[in-house]
This record gives structure tokens, sequence and C-alpha cells, in this order.
């Protein structure tokens, strides 16, 4: 029986190759449009035209267009990593110190703190990374090295490296992360050392990879919780969980508009990378150094939009 004329296309009816074209095509259109971050001055010198974007499926194989095997800093992508390590490691109390609720505040914003307790928002912004970058410390003894680790052996890459040129950058200029964490401190909500969890956080942000290297690295969300070589990291309630949470607060502010065009977990950095993941298909990575407003890069939303719209795969 022929399937319904709406139903979702098979793996072998899509032409990755050609839509991660069009998605490139969808791109080049942005080009001008936003900034590159100044706030790390060692991002700044970033080429803010520069584009790729990479696919990896569920079973393995791998497409990729434009610039998608050079390494970018993949910044608040490692927020992801790091809550899936919480996690994996049995960190279901995280729950009781960070909250699952977009902000509607920026992704560096002290606000909400003060009156909700030191408890953050949602795992992304940074106060809420911080909480989890903590717990990740708790339980690893060096959180960045397992963050690190992790993305060189799913993307079976063991070139991933931090920049310690970055990390530097973000520490000298990090006094409103500094602030957070100190302001989580203060509310008990820290379980080390506040510079200890600002290292670690600044270390992992730091990592350099490839979108090729984070899109093999994003297919255990895809996988419902399943790792590259089989062994299950997460429950497949886990992994909907943090799908859920990148949906609603992955690319932060903007994340309603984002589900709006692409309709797709994912999780942003200021590095300019978008990873998103279609459940049960693929993990996708674009990358493209200019911001919007709300640190999103305007030409990977662009070329994620030009995919799903193109492909008809979103989760709705
Ligand atoms: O802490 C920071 O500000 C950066 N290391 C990460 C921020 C970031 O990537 C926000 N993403 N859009």
């Amino acid at each position: 029986m022929n399937a319904a004329p709406d139903s979702p296309p098979d793996h072998a009816e899509l032409d990755y190759p050609q839509l991660l074209d069009t998605a490139m095509a969808a791109a080049r259109r942005e080009a001008g449009r936003g900034h590159v971050a100044g706030y790390i001055p060692a991002l700044a010198s970033e080429d803010p035209e520069a584009f790729g974007m990479a696919l990896a499926t569920v079973d393995g194989e791998v497409f990729g267009v434009g610039d998608w095997e050079r390494p970018f800093s993949v910044q608040s992508i490692s927020k992801l990593f790091s809550l899936a390590l919480v996690l994996a490691a049995g960190g279901d109390g995280l729950w009781s110190g960070v909250g699952r609720e977009p902000s509607g505040t920026p992704f560096n914003s002290l606000v909400q703190l003060e009156t909700e307790h030191g408890i953050p928002r949602n795992p992304f912004i940074n106060a809420g990374a911080l909480v989890v970058t903590d717990r990740l410390q708790s339980l690893t003894g060096d959180a960045a090295a397992h963050v690190l680790d992790f993305l060189r052996t799913e993307a079976g890459n063991p070139a991933i490296a931090v920049d310690a040129a970055v990390a530097a950058s973000e520490a000298e200029h990090g006094h409103r992360n500094a602030a957070l964490a100190h302001f989580i401190a203060s509310h008990g909500n820290l379980h080390n050392e506040v510079d200890d969890v600002l290292r670690e956080y600044f270390a992992h942000c730091s990592i350099a990879a490839s979108c090729r290297d984070l899109a093999l690295a994003g297919r255990f969300l895809a996988r419902h919780g399943l790792r590259a070589d089989g062994s299950r990291m997460l429950s497949r309630s886990e992994a909907k969980r943090i799908n859920a949470v990148m949906l609603t607060c992955g690319t932060y502010d903007a994340a309603g508009e984002f589900a709006f065009r692409v309709g797709l977990p994912a999780k942003s950095g200021v590095g300019g990378g978008v990873l998103a993941v279609l459940p049960g298909r693929a993990a996708l990575c674009a990358w493209s150094p200019a911001l919007d407003r709300a640190g999103n890069s305007v030409a990977a939303v662009a070329a994620l939009d030009a995919f799903t719209t193109a492909s008809g795969l979103s989760v709705f």
C-alpha cells in the first residue's frame, strides 16, 4: 500500500547532498547580515561570511557542504553535552538546582536569579550551564575533559581540542559569568569553588570542533540516547527531555522564532554554530559566525530553515 501523501519521506527518498546545497544557497543570501561576537575578543577575528553544514544520519552516513570540516568555537553548544553527561551519570537531582522553562531574557542575563533564589530558569542560559558544569565537576573532577573526551569519541576525531586562547579571552572578559556564578553560590547552588566552576565552564565553551564533529557527536539525541558504539548513554525518556529543552530553550530568547521557522530541537553558540536534531533520523550542524541580536547565527538559522522547508522534515 502506498504511504499517505503527506507522510514523512524515507531516508532512501531524501537527497541529502542536494538538500544541503539548497541550505547553503539560503545561507549565502544572508551574507552581510549580523555581527561576529565581539565580547569574547578571541572570536572577533572570524570571517563573518564563512559557512559550513553537516548532516550525520542515525546509521553513520555523513554529508557536508562548505567549510563543514573547519573547526570553530563551539561555545554554548557544549552546554548540551555537559547536560547529557550529568544526566547520564545519574545526576537527576540536577533538576532541583536548575529549571526547564524558557527565560525570555538574554543568555547572560542576571535579573531572574535574584527573585528566583539562585535557581536558573534552564540549563542553556549561562547561569544554568554554570550549575550543570558544577554538577559535572562534582561527578567527574574534571568537567571540561569529560566533554572533550565525549566529543572526540563520538566524532572519531582525537584532534578536537580546547582553544586555550579563547578560554583565556573568556576568563579575562568574564565578569558577567563570574557575577552569575558568585550570585548562584550565594544561594548555595554551587557545590564547588566558583573559580573552579568558571575554569571548567570556559574550557568546555572554548572547545574547537567542526560541523562534521558536532553532527556526529549530536547523533545520540537522534538515536534516542544510544552512543556511536551502540551503548546506551541516556534512556529514551532522558533523550526526549533534552530534545524538549533544546526546542524550548536552546536558542535563548529566540526559541519561539526558531521553532516557528525550523521546527527542530537545537542548540546554538556565539561561535556561530547551531546543532539541530531530527529524532530518529539525523543530527545536523550549521555554522556561520555572524550573529543576530539574540546570539544565534543568521546564516546557520537560515540554512536550517531552508533544509526543513525543502525536505518537509521537522518534529511537527
Ligand atoms: O559564557 C559565554 O558567554 C560563552 N562562553 C557562551 C555563550 C553562548 O554561546 C551563548 N550562545 N548563543
